[in-house]
């Protein structure tokens, strides 16, 4: 720490209460305040925890300043260019990225637990065919731990458990895609890596021969990095204050699945796609969607735009937009959807409204037309951004099982609710 205060100061009641302040190695700061209650008898209010932190954690940074997202040190855009998403996986588990022989290691132990029990597939049967893919993924997920009851021995290997929830998400994927859509289900192969394989469960079918097109391949690497880490958004703090329960990794994972599918969180990919397809088949024009989201009455917000955090452009939305026109001029389409978050993207970044709130596109706002253009429905997309998401939610996990200082989650409130009003027999109630 520099020239600046080590401790802070709070009076209340006459008193003064000293506390530390802490910094970590970006120079953010935080004022401990974890005897606040024994020496003041008094909390802290911050509903959304925008002013809270929550853990210490090595596992990734964000600035939302600078506009910098790093990876165990490393930005994200470095990462994105020279590695696959299973040596990312690696190293948000590992804190180090893998050599030769480990990432070997590593990948075989993703092929080896690539299936699902035969039993589960039954489960697929049972859900309605229009059943949102992010129901059937949580709810097989937390059935994980049935069929690998492994998991609640807490010597198990972190490689044993990861490699089986990250190979096993995959598959899982691309079956509740298949049955959504009334197909025989395409089992995994172990000739094939992590993306390919994926994509090839999505999209082979006994009739067509679907085509690894290895760009295609990188693109769905790239957009998996993406995701695999943001620090302590919703769903990763939903894991870790299931995980803080004692909770089992499935456990955990299932409640950070279901704290993503929200339209505000991780459903907000699914929401842009389907908030330019409503503006394209209305005919609306850019300004008068623009209007709408600055208009408090109107429920309709620019879905893909504005942070907690980045308060300038999401790094991650530069290189979607990147891959966006990559991918759609390598398979020849033409999307009006892009040219109208463009259009989007342009008009809002010169509007005061958003400038002075400080709103850019998040992670968001392209990857659902990449993921359009890929043959990807909508309803899966943030069921992708799971996938990617998977490998930090482990991290971030172990992360707190290994953390002398963490404790059960429990926040304080601030009752407002009656103080023992007068209690009334039912015979006597009006
Ligand atoms: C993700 O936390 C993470 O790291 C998440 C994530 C990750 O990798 O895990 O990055 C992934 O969830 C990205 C965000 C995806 N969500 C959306 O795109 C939904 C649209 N965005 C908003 O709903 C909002 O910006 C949030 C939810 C992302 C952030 O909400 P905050 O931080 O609570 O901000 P806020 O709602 O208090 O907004 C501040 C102001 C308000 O206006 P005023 O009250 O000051 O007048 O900005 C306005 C808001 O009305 N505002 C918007 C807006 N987002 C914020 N106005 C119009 N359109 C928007 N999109």
């Amino acid at each position: 720490m520099t020239n600046e205060t080590k401790t802070a100061e709070l009076h209340v009641d006459g008193k003064t209460i000293t506390m530390p302040m802490m910094e970590d190695n970006a120079g953010f700061r935080a004022v401990d305040i974890r005897t606040l209650w024994r020496d003041a008898r008094v909390y802290t209010y911050d509903p959304g925890f925008g002013c809270t932190v929550s853990c210490q954690s090595a596992i990734s940074h964000v600035d939302g300043e600078k506009g910098q997202l790093l990876y165990r040190g490393y930005p994200v855009e470095v990462l994105t260019e020279h590695c696959t998403f299973v040596e990312v996986a690696y190293l948000l588990i590992h804190g180090v990225l893998p050599n030769q022989a480990q990432m070997e290691k590593f990948s075989d132990l993703f092929n080896s637990h690539s299936m699902i029990h035969e039993d589960m597939r039954t489960f697929f049967r049972r859900y309605p065919e229009r059943a949102h893919p992010m129901a059937v993924l949580s709810a097989m997920v937390v059935s994980l731990s049935s069929f690998y009851p492994e998991v609640d021995k807490t010597d198990e290997d972190i490689d044993m458990a990861a490699t089986r929830l990250l190979s096993k998400l995959r598959t899982i994927a691309a079956f509740s895609y298949k049955k959504s859509i009334g197909e025989p289900i395409s089992q995994p192969s172990h000739k094939l890596s992590y993306c390919a394989n994926f994509l090839n469960m999505m999209f082979s079918s006994p009739v067509v021969d679907y085509q690894i097109d290895p760009i295609i391949v990188r693109v769905m690497n790239q957009l998996l990095v993406l995701h695999a880490d943001h620090g302590q958004n919703c769903s990763t703090s939903t894991v870790r204050m299931v995980g803080s329960s004692g909770a089992n990794l499935y456990a955990s994972v299932c409640a950070g699945i279901c704290a993503l599918w929200g339209p505000l969180h991780g459903g907000a990919n699914q929401e842009v796609v389907e908030m330019l397809e409503r503006i394209h088949r209305e005919g609306c024009s850019v300004d008068k969607v623009i209007e709408q989201a600055k208009d408090k009455t109107n429920p309709r917000r620019l879905m893909g735009f504005g942070h907690r955090i980045y308060k300038t452009y999401d790094p991650r939305a530069a290189i979607a937009k990147k891959i966006c026109h990559e991918v759609l001029a390598r398979l020849g389409k033409q999307d009006p959807l892009l040219d109208l978050a463009l259009g989007l993207e342009a008009k809002a970044l010169a509007d005061p409204y958003f400038v002075e709130r400080k709103l850019y596109p998040n992670v968001d706002f392209y990857t659902g037309i990449i993921y359009r253009a890929m043959g990807f429905p909508t309803d899966m997309f943030t069921v992708l951004f799971a996938l990617g998401r998977l490998p930090g939610w482990i991290a971030q996990w172990q992360e707190l099982k290994r953390d002398p200082h963490q404790r059960i989650g429990r926040p304080m409130q601030l009752y407002t609710g009656p103080m023992q009003p007068a209690f009334v027999p039912i015979d006597q109630r009006t």
